[in-house]
């Protein structure tokens, strides 16, 4: 009997709507031609609109109904006309961090086709992946607000982390440097200003280092991260740093690799107690929603990610190899990255380029 894999599609907002629908059909293509599985999506319409409606951003019992899931296909949340931080904490934080989902994987590479902004990088001296610490640290939602409207308005934001939540996620990130072929970690900190936590982070690092001697690695401390990142972008490989810290390098490296709406992410549960979320980095992009222009490529790339995290490596490869194809293709490139083409052909041309391929 077929294997079939169930996932939990969240569209939400704005162009997240337009990729989620093409990730989902490329992915019903690609189960087709490997005849090996195939997957069962099940909708859920949670969001901005569902907000308005209900006046929650999902359900009381929405975890409840997606945790037996094979994996969440997650588009963007955001709307204009309610606040970031209550679409945010409503729903894509409300699922990564009650499910665990500490690492946060970003890989970034310059695909064929694609013009890096970098004048001396022409693809193989940028490749990368971005580890995020995505439970704790400067996200953890400590703090609160005192007198608010007075003139002696107080406000914090406490950067928590724990010796547990940094050691598994430094492991994590040596573990995947060490799968990797240059066997390469950068450790991203900020222990000369902030001299408590990030030095607990440094201390952690070296202790684990301990453990993983085939992989080299070094710190960096995270300014001086982001002029290595474009001087110096060949001697990076493997870079971990904490949430807020990998939140602002992973735009950084999204950029230097051509464009936000080819970056794609994993909201990784290693112990997979919980399901993995996959999604593209970008938002909903309100500037461009309904015109059929948003790229598609984030999401087909998460949809390797997800494919890789369900044990399906070779489809994972058949839907990279595809999505190069089409890449290196500047007629087939979206405005983003300066070209004319739309959703609908870029996804149709994944498509061609699966059924395509032997
Ligand atoms: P954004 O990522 O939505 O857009 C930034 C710029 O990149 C825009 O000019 C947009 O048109 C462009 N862009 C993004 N993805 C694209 C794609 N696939 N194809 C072509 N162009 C693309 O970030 P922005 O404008 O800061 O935020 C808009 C809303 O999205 C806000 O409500 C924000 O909170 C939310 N947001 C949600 C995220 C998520 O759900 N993970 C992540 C980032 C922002
Ligand atoms: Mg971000």
């Amino acid at each position: 009997m077929t294997k079939t894999y169930t996932i939990a599609a969240i569209p939400a907002d704005g162009i997240g709507v337009e990729v989620i629908a093409a990730g989902i059909e490329v992915l019903d293509v690609l189960a087709e031609k490997t005849g090996a599985f195939r997957f069962r999506f099940d909708h859920f319409d949670w969001g901005s609109d569902y907000y308005k409606k209900h006046g929650v951003m999902m359900p009381a019992d929405g975890r409840e109904q997606i945790k037996d899931h094979d994996a969440i296909f997650f588009g963007a949340v955001g709307a204009p006309d309610v606040p970031d931080h209550i679409t945010l904490w409503g729903l894509r934080l409300n699922i990564c961090q009650p499910f665990d989902q500490y690492a946060n994987v970003r890989p970034t590479r310059i695909l064929p086709g694609i013009t890096s902004p970098l004048r001396h990088v022409s693809g193989p001296e940028l490749d990368w992946v971005i580890v995020r610490e995505n439970s704790e640290g400067e996200y953890a939602g400590v703090g609160g607000r005192v007198h608010q409207g007075h003139p002696n308005e107080v406000a914090t934001d406490v950067s928590m982390m724990t010796r547990s939540g940094v050691d598994r996620i430094i492991r994590y990130a040596f573990k995947l440097a060490q799968s990797r072929p240059r066997k390469l970690l950068t450790v991203v900190t900020k222990s000369n200003a902030q001299r408590h936590a990030m030095v607990m982070w440094d201390q952690i690092a070296a202790e684990v280092a301990a453990d993983f001697p085939d992989v080299t690695w070094d710190k960096m401390l995270v300014d001086a991260m982001t002029m290595r990142m474009v001087m110096k972008p060949e001697t990076l490989d493997t870079i971990v740093a904490t949430n807020l810290h990998a939140d602002i390098l992973s735009d950084l490296a999204a950029a230097l690799a051509g464009s936000l709406g080819i970056a794609p992410t994993a909201n990784i549960n290693p112990e997979r107690t919980f399901p993995s979320m996959f999604e593209p980095i970008h938002g909903s992009a309100f500037d461009i929603t309904g015109k059929g222009i948003a790229n598609p490529v984030a999401t087909f790339w998460t949809a390797c990610q997800m494919l890789e995290h369900l044990g399906e490596p070779d489809a994972a490869g058949r839907l990279m190899r595809a999505v190069e194809r089409v890449t290196a293709d500047p007629s087939l490139h979206t405005p983003d990255l300066g070209g004319k083409a739309t959703t609908r052909q870029v996804t149709d041309a994944v498509i061609a380029a699966i059924r395509g391929d032997n």
